[in-house]
């Protein structure tokens, strides 16, 4: 029996949390959910966006899933919030083409590591008398556990090369202990190749020969932008999972926000999130369960009949839940 800890937030996020546990309740491992509040709606309701108490079920259980939140100008992100106090270290982002779906190339399959807690993103910002600084922040120990994951992940997912991007010409001293240890880390893993990138010509191989890459890994702001680049390869914002991990806690959520456009019309496609569910199943170790609800949806996909709108189809977001648990169910 797992300890889950689900919060569904705003908008569309609980209209997607309710499709994948729908499809979840078909599952032959046993969950225990604790709903937990955060957002934007809570905030109205608390005035805080992450509560102590969610942040303190959250660490007590064997995972999070969270939908998503409409986060206000000038509120504190509740998500970021959770992301930090959980020392979810890692950002994944699988960039993968399903067939059925608008996606720029067929058969792409290939996974963004992010270094989840420093860079740019320190939080280290002040204004200056000719404008303003900003720090970027590259620490050994981060850097080391950040390359490690990946070269793990590798491993357990029989792939077979690891892809380092930075900057180091220009940013010699940062990116450049960044490169160092990526190969430091590099030499324990003989099994697995080893390559390194700039970012700018990253971002162009990405378009020119996206199926080269097998795991990228990559510092916090570089990431950022590459795994948007990668959700643009296997088009739109509805299909792309993502998974926050630490040493004690893992978060999943669907990479897109509330979507306050289309809220409360149960039209939301809800792929994204149930991906985010079998990164969950993943990660709990539970990989066939994991594969097989994969294998539902892709089917659905490429069957292409019970969809939602932005797939083309005129489903609604429980009715394609539903084709996808009844799959899974025979499977
Ligand atoms: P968004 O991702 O909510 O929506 C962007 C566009 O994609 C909209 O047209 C929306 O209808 C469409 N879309 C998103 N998810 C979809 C799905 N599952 N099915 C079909 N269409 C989908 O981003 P936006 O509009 O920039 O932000 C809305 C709110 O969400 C804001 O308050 C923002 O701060 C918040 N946000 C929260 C995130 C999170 O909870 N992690 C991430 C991104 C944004
Ligand atoms: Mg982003």
């Amino acid at each position: 029996m797992y300890k889950l800890t689900v919060i569904p937030g705003d908008g569309i996020g609980p209209e997607v949390m309710e499709a994948a546990l729908h499809i979840l309740d078909a599952s032959e491992i046993d969950f225990d959910y604790e709903t937990a509040n955060a957002g934007n709606e809570c905030f109205k309701r608390t005035g805080s966006t992450i509560p102590q108490e969610t942040i303190s079920t959250s660490k007590k259980s064997d995972a999070t899933l969270f939908g998503a939140v409409t986060t206000v100008p000038g509120q504190k992100s509740g998500i970021i919030t959770l992301r930090k106090e959980l020392d979810l270290y890692v950002n994944l982002r699988p960039v993968k083409s399903y067939e059925g779906t608008p996606y720029l190339f067929k058969g792409l399959d290939f996974v963004i590591v992010r270094e989840n807690t420093e860079g740019l993103y320190s939080g280290v910002e002040e204004y200056t008398e000719d404008g303003a600084d900003a720090l970027r922040v590259v620490t050994r120990m981060a850097s080391e556990r950040i390359c490690r994951f990946a070269f793990e992940y590798a491993r357990k997912n029989m792939r077979n090369k690891v892809t380092a991007v930075h900057k180091a010409n220009v940013l010699k001293k940062t990116d450049g202990i960044f490169r160092d240890i990526f190969y430091d880390v590099a030499r324990g893993y003989n099994d697995i190749k080893s390559e390194d990138f700039y970012v700018d010509a990253t971002a162009m191989y990405l378009i020119t020969r996206p199926h080269s890459f097998d795991v990228m890994v990559t510092t916090n702001l570089f990431g950022d932008i590459l795994s948007d680049e990668g959700a643009g390869l296997v088009g739109g914002l509805g299909l792309i999972p993502s998974a926050n991990i630490g040493d004690n806690n893992g978060l999943f959520e669907p990479v897109h926000g509330s979507a306050p456009d289309i809220a409360g019309k149960e039209i939301a496609n809800p792929s994204a999130m149930i991906l985010s569910t079998c990164m969950m199943l993943d990660y709990l170790g539970e990989t066939e369960e994991a594969q097989k609800l994969e294998k539902a949806l892709t089917d659905v996909l490429r069957e292409g009949k019970v969809v939602t709108p932005d797939l083309g189809g005129s489903a609604s977001t429980m009715e394609m839940a539903d084709r996808v648990k009844k799959i899974f169910e025979i499977l």
